[in-house]
């Protein structure tokens, strides 16, 4: 999820505006900057890794000449946060330049064509073979324009793209284009500007053009022109004025960015989808030669690792050990070794727990291998293979994107290992891959129907001073989650536990009117959990049941529910049925007057031990 700017400025330099702008860029991610420029003919470009600031303390990013130019500010996706992956990417001669938002996820084959053709790659990246894409298409196609090039090119592409290119060839137009990532435009009396996002230029003009999936913009001082990337034919959209300040700007208009990151889940969940296949293959080929495997994590990523174990059990039929962090050392530290394999999982890759878990496996030659949202961090640098969630940067301290965007990668890694050690048949996997593609959608329609209700839940329930959460099965690790969320965030003390567990100690805390939050996927569990509701209810609970679109028997039990859409397998169900919850804990943070973006006590990051 990086940040891209352009500007064509009739008056001034543009690389100052395009610094500043990429700063207020840089929480779309930060690991490397770039600027390229075009002044006389010729394309000026510096970019390293690094924050902006240090990397402009460096090299200066400022005094790059010419009134036209692009940058980038990274968050890798494809190849490490270094120099050399650093965008903007240029074709062979240096007279085509690219920065570029998304993944290309046909990479490898273009990249192996354009490479047969004679094209020199210096990057990991998958953005690479943009620059040189076009460049071999204007090298076939003598006479055909710049932006007619990026429109063939870009019909190669298959994945997300938010992009701007700038050719020496052309010098006076920036072509950019949008599949999927975010892509705006800004219109100024001093020029015009082309974004991932609004905050980019609000300081420069409120004048806004909202850019569609499968346009292409060609932007000349004079102004824009935008395509249909299909059928070439012209689109006409005036600028609206948008009236937000800075920060509403870098939130989209959302109170919070725990909101703004639970509505982001749809497209961050596509992203999951886009994995590149090598990495999940040789994770899942270290799992199955594994003797032993231990899921490692802290907090919400601890949930995803304990449903992670059901998805491994049920898929792969391969047994895992999901274990906290901060427990690792003492519980399993001296019986580790050479034999034993250590998936770890963390948002940030920083934990100390996590951190300090895996370096004890390390030293006692175990495999390490991980998944982390962000690459670069510690975590990637000790593992042997890891995988990124693709979640893009999180802001909130709550986690949400980041924990359904773990979820769907361990149940790709699942699904993976289920087909090589041949446990599940074809039939069955070939069903939960369709279902898999679904999420997305799902998830969409949960937030855009459920909310409301969810609120208004939270309203109904805002003076409970205890809540339960049960969920029998994988919905153990939901209901854990719905839990932490809602404690941390809302500061409502909350208890979970296998429904099944209620019976031997916790259901004594039950009085007339506790709310008891059931996660109720449609699965074998389904009568069993309809039993614990029942026992529940004897005692005077509230039921509020996360149920299945349909699903009059428990409906006709609960005093409240939320639907969440039919069919939905259950090794599947912790993605969209943790989606109400997040919403719930958000909801009720705001009913108590918390900040649900900075709760007391709590950092993002948590680097201590
Ligand atoms: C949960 O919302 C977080 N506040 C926290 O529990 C977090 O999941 C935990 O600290 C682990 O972080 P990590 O994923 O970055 O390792
Ligand atoms: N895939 C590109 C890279 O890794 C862009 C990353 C992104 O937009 O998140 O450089």
């Amino acid at each position: 999820m990086c940040g891209i700017f352009g500007c064509i400025l009739k008056n001034g330099n543009a690389a100052p505006v395009i610094h500043s702008s990429l700063k207020r860029l840089e929480y779309r991610g930060y690991d490397s900057v770039g600027i390229a420029t075009i002044s006389d003919g010729k394309i000026f470009l510096k970019k390293d890794q690094g924050k902006i600031d240090e990397v402009h303390k460096c090299i200066n990013l400022d005094d790059l000449p010419g009134n036209i130019g692009i940058g980038h500010t990274r968050w890798a996706t494809h190849g490490a946060p270094l120099h050399v992956n650093s965008h903007p990417h240029s074709d062979c001669t240096g007279t085509i330049t690219v920065v570029h938002n998304g993944i290309i996820e046909n990479f490898g084959d273009l990249k192996l064509e354009l490479q047969n053709l004679g094209h020199a790659f210096v990057s990991k990246t998958d953005t690479e073979v943009i620059p040189h894409l076009i460049e071999e298409i204007m090298k076939n196609k003598l006479g055909s324009s710049f932006a007619d090039a990026v429109q063939e090119a870009i019909k190669r592409l298959e994945g997300s793209f938010a992009l701007a290119a700038i050719s020496s060839y052309e010098p006076d137009k920036i072509v950019c284009a949008r599949n999927e990532s975010p892509l705006v435009l800004g219109v100024s009396d001093n020029g015009v500007f082309c974004a991932s996002d609004i905050p980019a230029f609000l300081p420069l003009t409120n004048k806004v053009v909202m850019i569609n999936n499968g346009e292409l913009i060609i932007l000349t001082v004079e102004g824009y022109q935008i395509k249909k990337i299909q059928d070439n034919s012209l689109v006409e959209r005036v600028p609206e004025t948008i009236e937000w300040t800075a920060e509403m700007a870098v939130k989209q208009g959302y109170p919070h960015f725990m909101i703004k990151e639970i509505h982001e889940q749809p497209e961050v969940l596509r992203n999951t989808l886009r994995l590149q296949d090598r990495y999940l293959d040789l994770l899942s080929t270290f799992l199955d030669r594994a003797t032993e495997i231990f899921l490692v994590a802290c907090g919400t990523s601890y949930h995803a690792c304990l449903a992670a174990s059901y998805m491994f059990s049920k898929l792969s039929f391969l047994p895992t050990y999901p274990v906290y962090a901060s427990e690792f050392i003492e519980q399993y530290g001296k019986s580790v070794n050479i034999d034993s394999t250590i998936l770890a999982v963390s948002q940030s890759g920083e934990t100390a727990d996590t951190i300090a878990a895996v370096t004890c496996a390390q030293q006692r030659a175990a495999t390490i291998l991980s998944l982390t949202n962000v690459i670069g961090s510690t975590l990637t640098r000790v593992s042997r293979v890891y995988v990124g969630t693709q979640a893009g940067p999180e802001i909130g301290v709550a986690a949400t994107k980041t924990f359904t965007s773990q979820l769907s990668v361990l149940v790709q890694l699942a699904l993976r290992l289920a087909k090589k050690r041949g446990k599940v048949s074809q039939d069955e996997i070939d069903v939960l891959e369709v279902q898999l593609d679904k999420l997305p959608d799902i998830v969409d329609v949960i937030v855009k129907t459920q909310e409301d209700k969810v609120k208004q839940i939270a309203h109904k329930y805002a003076n409970s001073k205890v809540f339960f959460f049960l969920g029998r099965g994988i919905s153990t690790a939901t209901a854990f989650e719905g839990r932490l969320k809602l404690m941390e965030i809302a500061y409502v003390p909350s208890i979970a536990f296998p429904a099944g567990e209620s019976k031997h100690g916790p259901i004594s805390l039950i009085e007339n009117g506790l709310p008891v939050v059931f996660v109720c996927q449609k699965d074998e569990t389904h009568k069993t959990v309809i039993g614990n509701i029942m026992e529940m209810k004897a005692r005077g609970a509230k039921i509020l049941a996360i149920i299945e679109e349909g699903d009059n028997e428990i409906k006709a039990l609960a005093d409240d529910y939320i639907e969440v859409p039919k069919g939905v397998p259950s090794v599947l169900s912790p993605i969209p049925f943790a989606v109400p919850l997040q919403l719930l804990a958000y909801y009720m943070a705001l009913e108590h007057d918390c900040d649900p973006d900075m709760p007391r006590n709590l950092a993002k990051s948590v680097t201590v031990k």
